[in-house]
């Protein structure tokens, strides 16, 4: 599997696996053991999650599957986030929907993550979005105490715009080595709004949340969604290739920042279509044909 060196101590896959559907996949911890292992043996050993996803419970189902097997944590990289609250089953004492980005929380958060996944370490740590109140100075707090502790390695962001992106990082002493964020062929705005290039400035990479826009690429009906659909599988004759997912991250990982796109399927065969599409690189005009297809215009 191609990887990305992000840090000392933090390599990440080019094809990483998402866990915001877990639940929605119905798998006993076994089933999930299984599946967990079926994705680490096709090289996929990068996992996304984060604190809220299933309502609270995914890190902890996730867990529940990773400690029947002895060794299998050490053999994967785990991203999780932090700072969003909602009140739910799980979490009643929340009150309303909010961003919680305080050193109290941020460190609670971790410390219940470390506990679902049964580890005494997160490889990666991301804020999961920018909060108009945040204050930096307690991120930054909160991130040197998980760091000096051992219990984060690493440390960065999602969903954060450049100028949010810099803020954090002037008061944070370890480098933010990433930023999490919507990018498809549906949703192309971070190439036009400077995160693509801030990014791309500071030598990070990108993860991709939502490379198959949600499903949407197979299912939309737009104009938008059948003119992309329609020139990405055109694209793919000269490759000999009729999938559409596999095409669609070919694209994402055909540019060159190194996007590296969250396969966000509890199947098997979709996670192949994935890893299958590193064996093709889209040309700039190819990949310029999609982007004229998203944005529904010629190029000036
Ligand atoms: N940082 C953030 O704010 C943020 C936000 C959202 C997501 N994320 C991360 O990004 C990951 C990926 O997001 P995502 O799940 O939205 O990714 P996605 O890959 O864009 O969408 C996945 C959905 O597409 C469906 N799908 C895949 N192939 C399909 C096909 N051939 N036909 C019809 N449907 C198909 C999947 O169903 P099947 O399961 O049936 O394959 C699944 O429901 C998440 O797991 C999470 O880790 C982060």
């Amino acid at each position: 599997m191609e990887s990305v060196r992000l840090s000392d101590t933090l390599t990440m896959d080019r094809i990483i696996h998402g866990h915001w559907r877990l639940m929605d996949w119905k798998m006993t911890k076994e089933e999930l053991l299984k599946f967990v292992e079926e994705v680490v043996d096709l090289g996929v050993t990068t996992v996304d999650t984060a604190d809220i996803y299933g309502g609270f419970s995914c890190e902890e189902a996730f867990g529940d599957a990773l400690k029947l097997k002895k060794g299998l944590r050490e053999k994967l990289t785990i991203v999780t986030k932090c700072g969003i609250v909602f009140p739910c089953e799980n979490r009643p004492q929340f009150k309303s929907h909010h961003y919680d980005n305080s050193r109290k929380h941020i460190l609670k958060s971790a410390e219940r993550s470390l506990k679902n996944f049964g580890t005494d370490y997160l490889d990666l740590l991301l804020i999961h979005r920018p909060s108009p109140f945040m204050d930096p100075a307690e991120v930054s707090e909160a991130f040197r105490e998980l760091y000096q502790s051992g219990k984060v390695r690493n440390f960065g962001v999602s969903n954060y715009n450049p100028s949010q992106f810099e803020l954090l990082s002037s008061y944070v002493d370890y480098p933010l080595v990433t930023n999490q964020v919507e990018i498809s062929p549906l949703n192309l705005s971070v190439f036009q709004d400077g995160t693509m290039d801030s990014t791309m400035m500071r030598g990070i990479y990108p993860m991709a949340w939502s490379p198959l826009a949600g499903g949407d690429i197979f299912t939309g009906t737009s104009e938008k969604v059948k003119n992309v659909r329609d020139t990405l599988l055109s694209i793919g004759e000269k490759y000999e290739e009729t999938r559409l997912d596999t095409l669609t991250y070919a694209f994402l990982l055909s540019h060159p920042a190194k996007i590296l796109p969250i396969v966000g399927s509890g199947k098997i065969d979709r996670i192949r279509n994935a890893m299958d599409a590193l064996k093709i690189r889209f040309t700039a005009e190819e990949w310029l044909t999609v982007y004229k297809a998203s944005i529904g215009k010629n190029l000036p």
